[in-house]
């Protein structure tokens, strides 16, 4: 758990009471739980406010401490709440980490695991019965399925709203990283042709990945390389780094593309010329996670094995620290996922229910 804001020495290992699922609820023995930039900016309150962005906040406002973080969960059910469905205990399931504003398929994330509840680097995690998704016959291990939710949710979300479809151009930044390899993947089997922009020693895996053209950022020359590599210009570019890049980025895409943008790395206050969006057409869209729709597809894609998520590294839970190092220094290329050797006896669960 983190008990504030800061750097990796708030990260704290404790052993606590098990958590009760409530009514609608499951308790989920948590066999693997991926880690995401979020975890890093969520530790740190990097996201700021609408009003002060050097203010110390969670992507959705001050966060409660102490908080487990951990968005991504695959698991097992091990109990239910009374009005959760008893048959779903036993299950092999891959968590939503999203609760939603409303019921519609397209609605927004209003909390999520890990942020505003208790998330999955734990040995056990409760979360809302029908966030929790049977996923028992997938072929994907659990460790694949916990790279998904958030960065192959978000990559998804991204590739929807940028109505990326098979005989489309598609510039994806930040290709090595967990949003942007997620979404190399996800545009290539739809069949879309993928520029990815990545550091140099990267190239292989994300072209492995399914690049077709890889632009190595680290030559200084993206837009240029970016432009040879598409000269009819991209009909969508799928952008998790923005800064710098997306004012006179957006002359690479062609009229009517779109510049979908769901992360800052490289920095959040950009300068554009307005009139190359207008008299384009083109559209600036940003882009938060993925909704109830796209989280279908993205179980489906998951239980017919269609993407295997690549997966760099694994963790114990007392190797937190050095995961979130790890990922801050950026050398590896696909997910780090952590592995909770749940050691506990299930001496309050009593017949898959909690009373
Ligand atoms: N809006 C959402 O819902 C949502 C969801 C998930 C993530 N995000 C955001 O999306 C971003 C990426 O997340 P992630 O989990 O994919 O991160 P990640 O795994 O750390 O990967 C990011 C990659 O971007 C490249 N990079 C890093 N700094 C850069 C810079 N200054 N300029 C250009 N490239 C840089 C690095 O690859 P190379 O060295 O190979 O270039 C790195 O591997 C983060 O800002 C994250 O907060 C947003």
């Amino acid at each position: 758990m983190i008990t504030r804001h800061g750097g990796p020495n708030v990260i704290e290992v404790r052993d606590l009471p098990m958590p009760r699922p409530g009514p609608r609820e499951v308790l989920v023995r948590v066999s693997a739980a991926g880690c995401n930039n979020t975890d890093l900016w969520t530790r740190e309150g990097a996201y700021g406010s609408a009003d002060d962005p050097s203010q110390k906040a969670g992507w959705l406002g001050p966060l409660d401490f102490p908080r487990i973080q951990g968005a991504d969960v695959a698991g097992i059910v091990v109990a239910c709440g009374d009005e959760a469905p008893v048959d779903v205990v036993g299950s092999r399931v891959l968590v939503d980490p999203a609760n939603y504003e409303d019921s519609r398929p397209d609605a927004r994330p209003v909390d999520v695991l890990g942020s505003e509840r208790d998330g999955g680097f734990a040995e056990y995690v409760v979360v809302p019965a029908d966030r929790a998704h049977r996923v028992d016959d997938s072929p994907l291990s659990d460790v694949e399925l916990a790279a998904l939710p958030i960065a192959y949710g978000t990559a998804l979300g991204m590739l929807e709203r940028g109505s990326v479809t098979g005989d489309h151009t598609v510039l994806v930044t930040g290709a090595s990283g967990g949003v942007g390899l997620a979404a190399v993947q996800l545009a290539r089997a739809r069949g879309a042709r993928v520029v990815a922009v990545c550091s140099g020693d990267k190239s292989d895996a994300v072209r492995h990945a399914g690049a077709a053209v890889i632009v190595d950022r680290q030559l200084g020359e993206v837009i240029a390389q970016a432009q040879v590599a598409a000269p009819a210009g991209y009909d969508a570019v799928i952008d998790v780094i923005a800064g710098p890049m997306v004012g006179p980025g957006l002359g690479l895409l062609r009229p009517g593309g779109r510049w979908v943008v769901a992360g800052a790395l490289d920095g959040w206050a950009v300068n554009l010329d307005v009139r190359r969006l207008y008299l384009a057409n083109l559209a600036l869209l940003g882009s938060t996670m993925h909704t109830p729709r796209i989280f279908d597809l993205l179980v489906d894609l998951a239980r017919r094995g269609v993407i295997r998520p690549v997966i760099a590294a694994t963790f114990g839970l007392s190797e937190l620290v050095e995961a979130q190092q790890q990922l801050a220094q950026r050398q590896h290329v696909g997910k780090l996922v952590v592995v909770p050797s749940s050691s506990r006896r299930h001496a309050d669960i009593n017949q898959g229910r909690f009373h």
